[in-house]
């Protein structure tokens, strides 16, 4: 069974811990507990050394009698580190390479995932320290578990409440049921617009923030898959663990694609490749000069299309953005395209954080889903297709 690492940090939450580490030891995990020191003001180690049937870890310096490096020998054991109640002054530590107490350190040297499920007064949860320190931590990879809305314990109606503990640890269950879903499976995934250069200050390019590619890449690598990235010109930073090739035009997104497409089990395309591009290129700025400019252009490869004639194993994913009869194009491109599944959204969610899609699979089955942030969706998406 796998081996849960509960941190308990000092908010008044603490005391819900007790809750958790008996959920979880029913649910048959072995769990160990480091608590802050602040934490033990608020429930005794005691109490949750008798709930995990195992000593409590508070100290950093405590005499004990085996000769492990403790901090290391716990950040090792540990499947899953879950932090709760974590506190803004915990996540500030961790977001800065502060590693003062065993909690901390811990935490800072262990390679296992990490959920903080956050619990604190609701202008402590909207200090934009906080939400900095929040972001930093998510782009390293860490999990976080929002705090829901609900009576606080400084007496106001707001969001900051730890969540439900039963929520909680099915939190830990579905990391540990979802992470072998894609365990094995090689997905090359394409992401963002192309720039079809003109001269050297000038190119064509379509609209495309490449958030909804970056978002599925990360959810295949938290389902356990091997990830390449093949991404056009983007504002959006490399995560940790997903190779991420740059590229700037298509005909450099079809060379890498053409180089890694034989060795896949699934190619996402999500990117907005620019069908055509100027037939000649300057080395030098067009200059303007009186009356109109004519360039002409020339068809770009169709990537996807391209890579569903070297179709073997692998199975095809694309995504298209309509103006008009969504379902009908989508439907065409599916087929054209040899796809196994499409994944069809109105071009009104161009360059937006939310999006609303239809996933239609080769048999021809539509399935609708909810507007929401392309994050989430990210999520549903990968399921849907993997299902
Ligand atoms: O442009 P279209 O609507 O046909 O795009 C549908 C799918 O084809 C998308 O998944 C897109 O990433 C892919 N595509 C491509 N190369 C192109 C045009 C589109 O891979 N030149």
């Amino acid at each position: 069974m796998k081996n849960i690492l509960l941190g308990v940090s000092g908010g008044i939450a603490a005391y819900k811990s007790a809750n958790i580490i008996s959920k979880l030891k029913k649910k048959g995990y072995n769990v160990r507990v480091i608590m802050t020191k602040n934490a033990t003001e608020i429930i005794t180690p005691l109490t949750l050394e008798t709930l995990a049937r195992d000593r409590v870890v508070v100290d950093m310096w405590e005499k004990k009698y085996n000769y492990d490096v403790e901090h290391i020998s716990l950040a090792d054991w540990a499947d899953l580190i879950l932090v709760a109640p974590t506190t803004l002054n915990i996540i500030g530590k961790i977001a800065n390479g502060i590693a003062d107490d065993m909690l901390t350190t811990v935490i800072s040297a262990s390679k296992a995932p990490v959920y903080f499920a956050l619990a604190m007064n609701v202008n402590m949860y909207e200090n934009p320290i906080l939400i900095e320190n929040i972001t930093k931590l998510k782009k390293f990879g860490y999990n976080f578990i929002e705090s829901d809305e609900g009576f606080l314990a400084c007496n106001v109606n707001a969001k900051g409440r730890l969540k439900d503990e039963e929520e909680i640890v099915k939190i830990v269950e579905n990391h540990f049921t979802k992470e072998n879903f894609l365990i094995g499976k090689k997905i090359l995934i394409t992401a963002g617009p192309t720039e079809e250069r003109l001269d050297p200050i000038r190119f064509l390019s379509n609209h495309s923030t490449g958030k909804m590619g970056y978002a599925i890449a990360k959810k295949c690598v938290e389902f356990g898959a091997e990830v390449i990235l093949i991404s056009g010109p983007t504002n959006l930073e490399n995560q940790n663990n997903i190779e991420t090739i740059r590229v700037k035009s298509a005909l450099e997104m079809y060379d890498e694609c053409l180089k890694h497409f034989s060795k896949i089990d699934i190619f996402i395309s999500t990117a907005a490749v620019a069908d055509y591009r100027p037939k000649v290129t300057s080395d030098k700025k067009i200059k303007k000069s009186e009356g109109n400019l004519i360039i002409e252009l020339e068809r770009n490869p169709d990537i996807l299309l391209e890579m569903s004639k070297l179709k073997e194993h692998q199975k095809l994913i694309g995504f298209c953005a309509e103006s008009e009869n969504l379902i009908e194009n989508a439907m065409g491109k599916l087929k054209r395209k040899n796809l196994d599944f499409i994944v069809a959204n109105s071009v009104e969610y161009f360059s937006k954080d939310n999006n609303k899609v239809f996933i239609i699979s080769k048999d021809e089955s539509i399935k609708e889903l909810e507007e929401m942030p392309k994050e989430y969706l990210a999520e549903f998406i990968v399921k849907s297709i993997v299902k």
